[in-house]
């Protein structure tokens, strides 16, 4: 069955959105371009090196999975803009997942964690994949019985936190330090807003200017593009999808937030294919040319969507540089993956 969402008071909706930009326009004073409802990413400060450091290994640890194959990573892959390219993942038992992988790059600069923002933090979302079924199919005991069961692990943890807990609490707490360091500086339209003009070409200003005169920026603004607001997926042409994903509502019961997602980022769009929560668009000009449609009721060109499209590509930064880690080795009392049972 078709699930499709349904459009209401439309206008109302956008009018509310731009009123919201136009305050937030107001609070965001950058010395350069004080005007513009996108800001610069800051690079991020590491102020506690050995948490990061922990937090890495955990990222690419699969011991956190049941199987012993599937680690964070695997659906956010750092050499895939933290995405994993897929329409929606692969889960334990190669499971079909239910919904997109969103990228993890800037994620900490979202409102919320999750396509229905039922995580708080990212802390409080770090916990929920590994004992997921229908993604690391793991449970918190079992990870923590693994990791006090390898004594580089213990070791690495005191040294962290300053006690023998290592509990579920320090390996999200040492998780989320690290993805706080998956930000994405140096864009070039970065370094346009900070006044190089040189820094985007003419098209890629004209695809900026229409971005911000069409409306897109209502619900993609402030550093990220995006992660501010939660946004009606067809506020003016209802969008048609197989995804039984609720959206919003799932979350607070009010029946009016069906279909409003998190608006995401489109910071490394260019990166971060196939788009949607259903990941039913596999290019940026179809995902550009159904956001016009259906968000602002508008057809855009194929000029101007080729503007648009060129206008996200530069907001490709820098992406984080990481060393693999090392994993520190089981223990001969570490219980053994199982792929299979
Ligand atoms: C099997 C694939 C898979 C694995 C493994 C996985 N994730 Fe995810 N992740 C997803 C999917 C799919 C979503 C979106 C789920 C939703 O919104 O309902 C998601 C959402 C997220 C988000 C929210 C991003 C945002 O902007 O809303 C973060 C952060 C994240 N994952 C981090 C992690 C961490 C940390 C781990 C390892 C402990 C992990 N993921 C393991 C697939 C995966
Ligand atoms: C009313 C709010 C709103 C407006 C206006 C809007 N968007 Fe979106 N946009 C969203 C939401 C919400 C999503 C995620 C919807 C989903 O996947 O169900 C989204 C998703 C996207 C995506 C896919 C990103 C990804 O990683 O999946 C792109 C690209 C995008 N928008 C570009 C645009 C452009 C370009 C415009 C202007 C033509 C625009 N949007 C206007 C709310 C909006």
């Amino acid at each position: 069955m078709p699930y499709e969402s349904k459009p209401s008071s439309p206008r109302h909706a956008v009018r509310l959105a731009l009123a919201a930009v136009g305050a937030a326009a107001l609070l965001a004073v950058t010395p350069a371009r004080a005007q513009e409802p996108v800001q610069p990413i800051a690079p991020h400060k590491v102020t506690n090196p050995a948490k990061v450091d922990l937090g890495k290994k955990l990222w690419f640890d699969p011991r956190l999975s049941r199987s012993g194959f599937i680690s964070c990573n695997s659906c956010h892959n750092l050499s895939m803009g933290g995405s994993d390219n897929l329409k929606t993942s692969i889960g334990d038992k190669w499971q079909k997942g239910p919904i997109n992988s969103p990228t993890v790059l800037n994620s900490s600069l979202n409102v919320a964690q999750f396509w229905d923002g039922r995580a708080k933090d990212l802390k409080e979302q770090a916990g929920g994949p590994i004992a997921n079924p229908g993604e690391m199919a793991f449970t918190h005991d079992l990870a923590v019985d693994m990791l006090r069961s390898i004594p580089q692990y213990q070791a690495e943890f005191k040294k962290v936190f300053g006690n023998d807990k290592l509990d579920i609490d320090q390996v999200t707490n040492a998780i989320a330090a690290f993805e706080e360091t998956l930000v994405t500086p140096n864009a070039r339209f970065d370094k346009w807003l900070k006044g190089d003009k040189k820094a985007i070409t003419a098209q890629e200003l004209r695809g900026y200017e229409l971005f911000k005169g069409s409306g897109c920026v209502a619900c993609h603004n402030g550093p990220n593009l995006g992660g501010t607001s939660f946004q009606k997926m067809g506020l003016v042409e209802p969008y048609k999808t197989d995804n039984p994903a609720e959206g919003r509502s799932a979350v607070t019961g009010n029946d009016a937030e069906r279909f409003n997602f998190k608006v995401p980022t489109l910071r490394n769009v260019e990166l971060t294919y196939p788009y949607f929560h259903d990941g039913a668009a596999d290019t940026l000009a179809e995902a550009v040319d159904t956001m016009g449609r259906i968000q602002l009721g508008r057809k855009f060109s194929d000029k101007e969507n080729a503007d648009i499209v060129a206008f996200l590509k530069s907001l490709t930064g820098d992406q984080p540089r990481i060393t693999m880690p090392i994993l520190p080795p089981s223990s001969d009392k570490t219980k053994r993956p199982q792929p299979f049972e």
